[in-house]
């Protein structure tokens, strides 16, 4: 059996420029997605996989991530008092145990490498997740689930992958698939955001993954790539030449709240898809469409 991953890190730094002004004073992982901030539905996600400690890499004015995951204590006491126990269980439904998170900053917006670097110290030496959290990934079992399978398997590097249309490709990493075995594929390189008509093929990473954390040595020294950022997916590319790599082309629908069409198709998705408000969330949908 593979190091168990235990640890995830979520980049929750980024200024969410692309919602404004929604995110001016709030951060954009914290806007509801129906009736749950956004972050919310990523870290389920991980604790579906059996992740046991978030280390989320945040930065100034996202100090209200860290107040979302702890006890409230008084709110809590005062839906007890008044005995709204469904409220009450899911208010502590959306805590993290006691110890079970750490936050640290990333103080220049540098890229995403950057972001995950700075978690190395948390991290330590050992496997962990990565879960980019302006992607809402619904399946079942949830995406990180399906991936850790597969790492029981084979070990190593696992990224999620998913098709997407050829004129989207320059918005992602592309994998360059070899071949492939299942939802398992083998890869001969991977390029972050390649320029229109030039993607070596129509899988995008999905913002979903399993590392060694030999990357953070990579990261360490790696110099500036797309959009002048140190670009995780360098790194990879580094690593894949190093150790076991896979991309994984999951189950499930990813859906991208970081622009305001993809956050509004978010919460569309989950509304419909809520227990118990969800029938009643199309049908209000369908009125106000006429
Ligand atoms: C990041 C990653 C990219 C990935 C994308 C998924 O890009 O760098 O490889 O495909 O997330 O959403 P960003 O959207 O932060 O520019």
């Amino acid at each position: 059996m593979p190091t168990p991953v235990r640890k995830a890190v979520l980049p929750v730094a980024g200024f969410g420029t692309r919602v404004l002004p929604a995110t001016k004073a709030i951060p954009k992982e914290l806007l509801p997605v129906f009736d749950r901030p956004a972050i919310q539905y990523v870290v389920d996600e991980a604790r579906e996989a059996g992740i046991e400690h978030i280390v989320f890499v945040t930065g100034r004015g996202k100090q209200a991530i860290e107040d979302y995951f702890d006890h409230a204590f008084e709110l809590e006491a005062s839906l007890k008092a008044k005995g709204k126990d469904q409220i009450l269980a899911d208010v502590e439904g959306s805590r993290l145990p006691a110890g079970g998170a750490s936050f640290t900053r990333q103080q220049t917006p540098s890229g995403l490498g950057h972001a995950v670097w700075c978690a190395r110290d948390i991290v330590g030496h050992e496997p962990f997740a990565v879960l980019l959290p302006d992607v809402i990934v619904k399946g079942e079992p949830g995406c990180l689930k399906q991936m850790l399978a597969a790492y029981d398997d084979v070990g190593g590097n696992i990224i999620a992958v998913e098709q997407v249309p050829e004129d989207q490709t320059h918005k992602y990493g592309i994998i360059a698939p070899e071949s492939r075995d299942g939802a398992l594929i083998k890869m001969k390189g991977m390029v972050e955001k390649p320029a229109q008509g030039t993607a070596p093929s129509n899988l995008s990473i999905t913002g979903r993954y399993v590392l060694q954390p030999e990357i953070f040595e990579l990261l360490a020294e790696q110099g500036a790539g797309a959009g002048g950022e140190i670009q995780l997916t360098d790194s990879m590319a580094t690593l894949m030449g190093q150790q076991s790599f896979y991309a994984y082309e999951y189950q499930g629908q990813s859906y991208d709240c970081g622009d305001k069409i993809g956050y509004l198709r978010a919460v569309a998705a989950h509304a419909v898809a809520h227990a118990d408000l969800g029938d009643k969330a199309r049908e209000t949908l369908l009125d106000v469409l006429g």
